[in-house]
């Protein structure tokens, strides 16, 4: 399967931070939050992966990440001109996703712990998936109600009185017909086009199923500058403790099997003195 990761958007909640970089390449302790979403991804077994971003950011990515060749992964990027919601974003990437499956992950938006991806990829049998999280401020978020059965019953967009505490995050899994959906939709008063409503319209259809997160699953969104401290704060409590990186890429890519160890070792040598490549030579290369 396919992966897109949508990392346009303005970042105004972190202003002054958005006039420094991307919120996307901000560091989320030690490093670039893009890393993160892109680790969900390819320890899901994803290796054809395309980026948004807006024209002004997307260079800074391209010079970052590359064309993921060091990972063994197939690094494209598209560019969003103007922030016209996660559902316009979609669209744009119909050139990618060509009427093929794909997962969705927001650029901003971090998983930690067996969130069963792969599984779920491999499982995956047309319409689309979402995920519930439990949360204790549902109002903030797109809140799912579901049925004993699991059935989605309901969406709604930031509720006043929400029907569940199931906050939907950042990571969705469509078939091929997302983009002709999405383009059909409708600015809502924003003048976006919204992701809920691209769900609802799989709903609407019977389409749409929705996995929940268990307590082990930790999911953070990193949109806002106490989110921001407090994954960098998560990550480097997780690193310290255990002493292994969370998202080094370099050792995802050798665990999965996407790059040999000639070629991890030839990646690893190209990088600077530093503690991530001290730590790269002790995890992979031993
Ligand atoms: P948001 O956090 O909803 O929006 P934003 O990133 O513009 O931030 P702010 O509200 O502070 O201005 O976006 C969620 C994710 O989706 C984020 O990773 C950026 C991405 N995104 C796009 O790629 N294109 C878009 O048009 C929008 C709205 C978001």
């Amino acid at each position: 399967m396919r992966g897109m990761i949508l990392a346009g958007g303005a970042g105004t909640r972190l202003f002054p931070l958005n006039q420094v970089s991307s919120k996307q390449l901000q560091a989320v302790y030690d490093k670039p939050m893009i890393y993160y979403p892109l680790e969900t991804l390819m320890t899901a077994g994803v290796r054809e992966v395309h980026l948004i971003s807006t024209p002004h950011d997307l260079p800074v990515f391209q010079r970052v990440l590359g064309d993921g060749h060091q990972w063994g992964i197939d690094l494209s990027y598209g560019v969003q001109p103007e922030p016209g919601g996660i559902a316009q974003a979609v669209t744009i990437g119909e050139s990618f996703t060509r009427e093929q499956p794909f997962t969705l992950i927001l650029g901003d938006n971090i998983f930690f712990g067996p969130i069963g991806l792969a599984n779920q990829v491999s499982a995956f049998g047309g319409g689309a998936v979402i995920w519930g999280y439990p949360v204790k401020d549902p109002q903030r978020y797109g809140v799912i109600e579901l049925d004993p059965s699991g059935a989605v019953v309901s969406i709604e967009e930031k509720p006043s009185d929400p029907k569940s505490a199931l906050a939907v995050p950042g990571l969705y899994m469509y078939d091929g017909t997302a983009v002709s959906r999405a383009k059909e939709l409708a600015p809502s008063a924003r003048g976006e086009l919204e992701i809920t409503d691209l769900n609802l319209n799989f709903l609407d259809d019977g389409q749409l199923r929705a996995v929940e997160f268990g307590k082990d699953i930790t999911w953070m969104d990193s949109g806002t500058h106490e989110s921001l401290l407090e994954s960098s704060n998560f990550i480097a409590a997780v690193e310290t403790k255990n002493g292994y990186k969370v998202a080094c890429l370099e050792e995802v890519a050798y665990n999965m099997g996407f790059v040999s160890l000639e070629e991890i070792a030839g990646t690893i040598e190209a990088m600077p003195m530093s503690p991530y490549r001290s730590y790269c030579e002790r995890a992979i290369l031993g």
